[in-house]
């Protein structure tokens, strides 16, 4: 039997965004839209496309902005998870390449696709690997060039998607030390598993938008309640919350159900569009490196995307 450790820490944070912008007015240019439709229905402004970047670069990129943050090396960690559902090739994973250049030696790696929720599955996956005594030292990245599944000519979809990566470090608490992340609240929604979908059939991002909106306004701010009690939070002392980027009203909507009256609201979308399982990450890196969480604060991750999947904890801010 290995021993772990009674929990894991975040000690770093990383992201990459492609230099190029797309802006609602270029979209408007392309399809039948306008900045006003987008605004107010999803309040996006502009997004990030990778013309030059693939998967692989960005997910690097932000790995090695999270290692450099959190004061290790390549040779302290011993796995690797890549949260993305938007990798071109099948074999290898993109864990396995992010390995190979950040020169990790020999570490665990592998990539988990649970769409846009996939940062926080990656999370607990290392999380509980760590505390399982399976291994010591993590890199976590969620990272998606959804512009390589877009139909540009598709107007209900062009418009809210964008690129990135966002990465963190994770490490075990020492002897009497508190956990800096609170356990997983994860599940699905089998009955509505295609409601969001890129298939062999039809390679483009689709979705049924309207029920998507139902379910997430719904369903997500008893869960977001949820996942903060299971870490023994209470909603007035959460300090930021960070839900899945997809569409600011559904954001506000929620933020303003839970009651989280006191935490700074992630709005990254309004810059960024829906990276999907980057989302979560980009803006928790954009958050931190902003100095907007006070440290020690406890920070609502909560995602949901194709699958339909969903799930969220809390982190510590270091
Ligand atoms: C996708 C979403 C923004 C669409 O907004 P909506 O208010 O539901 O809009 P609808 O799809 O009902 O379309 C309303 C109208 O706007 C039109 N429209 C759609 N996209 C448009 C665009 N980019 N510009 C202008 N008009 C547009 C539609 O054709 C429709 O026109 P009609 O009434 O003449 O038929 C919204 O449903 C949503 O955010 N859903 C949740 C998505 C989500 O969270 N996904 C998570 C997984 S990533």
């Amino acid at each position: 039997m290995t021993t772990g450790v009674n929990g894991t820490k975040v000690i770093g944070f990383g992201h990459y965004q492609p230099s190029k912008v797309l802006t609602n007015e270029d979209l408007a240019k392309m399809v039948d839209t306008n900045d006003e439709w987008i605004v107010s229905r999803v309040g996006i402004k502009e997004r990030r496309i990778a013309e030059h970047e693939s998967v692989a670069d960005m997910a690097t990129a932000a790995a090695e902005m999270a290692l450099s943050k959190s004061g290790l090396t390549a040779e302290d960690i011993d796995i690797v998870v890549v949260a993305t559902c938007s990798a071109i090739d099948r074999v290898p994973n993109v864990a396995s390449t992010v390995a190979a250049r950040l020169g990790v030696a020999s570490p665990a790696a592998m990539d988990v696709n649970t769409a846009c929720s996939g940062f926080s599955h990656a999370v607990a996956v290392a999380d509980h690997a760590i505390r399982a005594g399976s291994a010591t030292k993590a890199v976590v990245v969620g990272v998606e060039k959804l512009s390589d599944f877009t139909d540009w000519t598709d107007r209900s979809t062009a418009v809210l998607f964008g690129d990135g990566a966002g990465a963190v470090v994770l490490t075990g608490v020492e002897d009497g030390e508190e956990p800096g992340v609170g356990p997983v609240v994860w599940g699905s929604v089998p009955e509505m598993s295609t409601a969001v979908r890129i298939t062999a059939e039809d390679p483009h991002i689709k979705q049924d938008g309207q029920s998507v909106f139902r379910w997430a306004t719904t369903t997500l701010a008893p869960l977001a309640r949820k996942t903060a009690e299971a870490a023994d939070v209470k909603i007035e002392d959460v300090g930021a919350v960070v839900f899945h980027q997809a569409n600011l009203r559904i954001i506000e909507g929620i933020a303003k159900r839970l009651g989280a009256d006191n935490a700074v609201i992630a709005k990254d979308i309004v810059g960024s569009g829906n990276t999907s399982a980057a989302s979560v990450p980009l803006a928790l890196s954009k958050m931190i490196e902003a100095g907007e969480v006070p440290s020690g604060a406890p920070i609502l991750l909560f995602a949901f995307g194709g699958g339909l999947t969903y799930a969220g904890q809390i982190i510590r801010c270091p």
